[in-house]
């Protein structure tokens, strides 16, 4: 059988931007100004945060609770999407965002989709099917933006109902030197599928690079800002760089291309 291109906009034959939820430096995070400056930045992408409200609609916000971000409190999924949209998600980094709502994935591909990729960390740990991953391919397939998405987690359970419920929408497989062993050492990683891997980029290393990419996978990284180690990333052939400085990452790749 002839093998199909590759059509997923993440394989690119360029180190990829991908600003961390957002351009989240210079505006809050998982917030639409936080993607709208990305895009205006100069990034080809951006990492958000998904979760599930109490009412089943997907919600971009990082914390499981809204403390920390808006003025509420309690757990995100204990919250209707209309009880979410009476939170300020702005005010906290600055007084020219304040009442700026969290949004919903609907209003970000609405607003973006045709414009940015977008690396979605499905943020669950659960170990059951909560509805969060075929809600998220529900919304990707209905904005046909199978192309334009990466689904990531930590957890390789709901990378693995994302398998389930749509094996063509590309997997990546999150990694953090201090999680837990069972995730530390990756014994579920094969139930995930991943096409990708995305550790931490402290972490990253030669012998790292050269296994995952014997296993074929492409490597994205998180979340860095300092430049001197943009480009050593870059040099080492990571695929993506997540980081809240599309700005500062830009000028890095523009140099890093031109020698
Ligand atoms: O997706 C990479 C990175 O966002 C994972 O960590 O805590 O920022 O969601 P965190
Ligand atoms: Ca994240």
């Amino acid at each position: 059988m002839p093998v199909q291109p590759e059509t997923n906009l993440f394989y690119a034959d360029r180190v990829l931007n991908l600003g961390h939820r957002g351009a989240s430096h210079d505006a809050p995070e998982n917030t639409l100004p936080a993607f709208r400056l990305a895009a205006e930045m100069g990034a080809d992408g951006v990492e958000l945060d998904a979760q599930l409200s109490a009412d089943g609609e997907v919600v971009v916000i990082h914390d499981f609770r809204v403390d920390k971000t808006t003025g509420g409190h309690g757990p995100v999924k204990a919250k209707t999407v209309a009880e979410l949209k009476t939170l300020d998600a702005g005010g906290h980094f600055g007084p020219q965002f304040a009442g700026t709502p969290i949004p919903t994935l609907q209003e970000i591909f609405a607003a973006l989709g045709p414009v940015l990729l977008f690396n979605i960390e499905l943020k669950t740990m659960s170990l059951r099917d909560e509805g969060l991953e075929a809600e998220v391919i529900r919304l990707v397939e209905d904005f046909g933006l199978q192309d334009r998405v990466l689904l990531s987690s930590f957890n390789p359970f709901a990378l693995q109902r994302a398998f389930r419920a749509n094996p063509r929408i590309k997997r990546g497989l999150l990694w953090d030197p201090a999680l837990p062993f069972f995730l530390r050492w990756q014994l579920f990683r094969p139930l995930a599928h991943p096409h990708m891997f995305h550790p931490q980029w402290q972490a990253v290393t030669p012998a790292m690079m050269e296994r995952e990419r014997r296993r074929g996978m492409r490597v994205n990284v998180w979340t860095c800002n300092d430049p001197a180690a943009m480009r050593r990333l870059a040099a080492m052939g990571v695929a993506s760089i997540m980081t809240d400085r599309p700005d500062l990452l830009k000028q890095v790749l523009d140099e890093f291309k031109a020698n």
